[in-house]
């Protein structure tokens, strides 16, 4: 039968929806060939789409052209659905049990042979990979990432909606709002000389209309983050951006989790359960992070109380200064040559050294217990284990407090690794908050937010700001929070300023000049003036909480085109240089970088 090229788009059933319900019925099938295998005069071709495969029989006499099929052309077939024979199913695809008997078949393109096998992407390189996108994403599991994703917008997008939430649009070519990071800059024209940042986030925006009245915002949007990249961080990324009036901690930690409560029901149907709520102070004391993985259940203590008084100089000396001993106890009992790697890694996080404690059937072994004497490292091993250990190992750290917190959270992670300590079987959630307002970078010697400028101060240090001095500001405490899913900072936001003397404090705490908070702020600190209400939000970084709902390791899995590592485009190669009449027309001129 002559088929008309265009007939065949009205495609009956994607190929990986065809199952024994339609055995007997004739269908039109469209998609890629997959693997091909020639047996009995007759060419059995894998058809795929972005639902799976199913199993195309061709026989030449009655489709002769199947002979010039091969990997990757895209055709339409019509056939007949039949089951298999009993032997003959496959469990490891969805369609399995079922094949398509082709009748018609039409080429609709030809394929060059691709860089790599479509169907096992995974088994070249990640740079191939991203360089041929398109082609990784025909492989139906990765294609599936990107489903999750819309899935996760649309029940997102549902959930806001449904509880009065307007979803507004803010501009993308604005100026700097800082969120810590470096602008990305576009050149304007019609003011040359001037320059637009896209946003980092639509802070400032967001808070614009709560003033303006809006009472509950949300938005599906873009930030643009020019920052040192990792697995989990693009140069661009999405954020599900929500703004609230008239609220308090407790209505956003709500909101926050009942839209997570929905998504892992739905996609991994596991609860939530109930979410602990640990101040800043609390996880980094317990856990050496703000944002601990509590899949492992070991636990940082502190020993200060029970060694004020040892023989240990390295100890005592840190203690008396104010500092302290921390350690956290493993069941495990690694190498020297692991803990040699375990100093290195705690030192590079500013710790002096580690001390350990190892105990197996043969009793204690430490370096340091002729300072402690036996009793001593008994008691020590008793505390830090609570007798629930037999055998195992105590690291101890003893330094300043935010040293010995940092560096024993980073072994708490790496030994969690190494001996299979992290429970994979459930994700784990946890809310911080009360997260210091400032943080002091001793390079350039001045304050930097550890929020944003926005986040309101706790009211005990209200006055401290209102003050003007620059004494006391690490002691001081915000309405910040964070949503944290297995160690992973998923969304984050506060309360807000909304009195503009208490705004205009911090800007000065950051050491701007009143001239920069005109031109960086002028705008924002006016529209505090006219009518502000009390107000917060929280922003969700939409492909982490994508990438943990996928339960994959890199947020590039789940974005269509993601840069590398470089900030580049793999495909395009963009950033590229542009012609000299495009930057004349803005006003430009490129000063190459001194190669010396
Ligand atoms: P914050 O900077 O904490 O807060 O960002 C919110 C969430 O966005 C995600 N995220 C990123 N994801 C991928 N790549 C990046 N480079 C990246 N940077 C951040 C994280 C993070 O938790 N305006 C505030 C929110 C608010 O206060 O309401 C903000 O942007 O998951």
């Amino acid at each position: 039968m002559e088929v008309k090229k265009d007939q065949m788009w009205q495609r009956d059933l994607y190929c990986g929806d065809v199952n024994a319900e339609h055995a007997q019925k004739e269908i039109w099938v469209t998609g890629w060939c997959d693997t091909r295998r020639d047996h009995g005069g007759l060419v059995f071709i894998d058809l795929r789409d972005r639902e799976g495969l199913l199993q195309v029989v061709f026989d030449p006499s009655v489709t002769p052209e199947a002979k010039n099929l091969r990997n990757e052309f895209v055709i339409a077939v019509k056939g007949l659905v039949g089951l298999r024979p009993e032997g003959m199913i496959n469990k490891k695809i969805k369609t399995g049990e079922v094949e398509l008997t082709a009748q018609n078949l039409v080429i609709l393109s030809e394929a060059q042979t691709p860089p790599f096998s479509v169907s096992e992407p995974d088994k070249v390189g990640e740079g191939l990979r991203q360089k041929y996108r398109y082609l990784e994403l025909r492989a139906p599991e990765k294609m599936n990432a990107l489903k999750l994703r819309h899935e996760t917008m649309q029940i997102s997008r549902n959930y806001l909606s449904d509880q009065g939430f307007y979803e507004v649009e803010t501009p993308v070519l604005y100026k700097s709002t800082p969120e810590g990071a470096r602008d990305f800059l576009v050149p304007s024209r019609v003011q040359q000389g001037e320059f637009y940042a896209l946003p980092q986030s639509p802070q400032t925006l967001k808070q614009l209309l709560m003033i303006a009245g809006a009472d509950k915002y949300f938005q599906i949007a873009r930030c643009f983050r020019d920052e040192d990249l990792r697995a989990d961080r693009q140069p661009e990324f999405t954020q599900i951006d929500i703004e609230m009036s008239f609220i308090n901690e407790e209505i956003m930690r709500e909101l926050t989790e009942g839209l997570a409560s929905k998504l892992w029901k739905k996609f991994k149907g596991q609860e939530l359960g109930e979410v602990p709520v640990l101040s800043f102070k609390e996880a980094m004391n317990r856990f050496g992070s703000d944002k601990p993985d509590l899949r492992i259940k070991e636990e940082i203590k502190d020993f200060s109380k029970t060694l004020n008084k040892c023989d240990f100089k390295a100890f005592t000396s840190v203690i008396d200064a104010g500092g302290c001993v921390k350690g956290i106890a493993i069941g495990a009992l690694p190498s020297r040559s692991q803990i040699d790697k375990y100093t290195k890694l705690v030192q590079s996080r500013k710790a002096k050294g580690l001390a350990w404690i190892k105990k197996s059937s043969e009793g204690f072994q430490s370096p340091i217990a002729k300072f402690l004497g036996d009793d001593l490292v008994q008691k020590l091993w008793d505390e830090a284990t609570e007798g629930k250990l037999s055998e195992g190992t105590l690291f101890m750290v003893s330094d300043q407090w935010a040293i010995a917190c940092e560096s024993l959270g980073f072994l708490r992670l790496e030994v969690a690794k190494a001996f299979n300590l992290i429970d994979v079987s459930s994700d784990r959630f946890l809310w911080v908050n009360s997260f210091p307002l400032f943080e002091y970078n001793s390079d350039d010697q001045r304050w930097y937010s550890v929020h944003h400028p926005f986040t309101d101060p706790n009211e005990e240090f209200k006055d401290l700001i209102l003050s003007g001095s620059q004494d006391g500001l690490g002691e001081i405490t915000s309405k910040a929070y964070d949503f944290v899913c297995n160690g992973s900072e998923t969304a984050g936001g506060s309360l807000r300023i909304y009195q503009p003397k208490v705004q205009d404090g911090v800007f000065k705490a950051l050491g701007l000049s009143e001239e920069e908070i005109k031109s960086k702020f002028g705008f924002f600190i006016e529209a505090l003036k006219y009518g502000t209400p009390p107000h917060g939000g929280i922003a969700w970084g939409l492909d982490r909480l994508v990438m943990h709902l996928a339960g994959l390791e890199s947020i590039r899995e789940v974005i269509a085109f993601p840069k590398t590592a470089r900030a580049q485009c793999p495909m395009s190669l963009a950033p590229s240089s542009v012609a000299l009449d495009q930057l004349l027309e803005l006003g430009l001129k490129i000063q190459k970088p001194n190669k010396d």
